[in-house]
């Protein structure tokens, strides 16, 4: 994978390589950079070829604060204007506490139990 590579070229060129990574699993999205023109998450991209070269470079239309790290401020600000999680049509009355998910309702989310049920 790509971020291998990177984190190879780290342990033994250039200590000073600097990039975001989280636990390698391409869900996270921490490791998104550009991979020879596309945007892509590093831990998921394979190295195609040993014999050529990639250009590895930061997210396009992001400041960028050093070497493949990106300002991800714009990002997040956008990212919670949008609310993009869950909402019940009657929230019940938590006083600060965590609402804990039934594991009906988490199957409703996996969609086999939704499926199931002709919904
Ligand atoms: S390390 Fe989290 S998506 Fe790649």
């Amino acid at each position: 994978m790509v971020l291998d590579a990177l984190i190879k070229i780290k342990n033994e060129v250039d200590p000073t390589l600097t990039f975001r990574r989280s636990r390698h699993e391409g869900i996270c999205g921490s490791c998104a950079m550009n991979i020879d023109g596309c945007n892509g998450l590093v831990c998921l991209t394979k190295i195609e070829s040993e014999s050529s070269a990639s250009m590895i470079t930061p997210l396009p239309h992001m400041f960028v604060i050093k070497d493949l790290v990106v300002d991800m401020t714009n990002f997040y600000n956008q990212y919670k204007s949008i609310e993009p999680w869950l909402k019940r049509k009657n929230p019940p009355e938590t006083k600060g506490k965590e609402v804990l998910q039934s594991k009906k309702d988490r199957a409703k989310l996996d969609g086999i139990k939704w499926l199931e049920e002709g919904n």
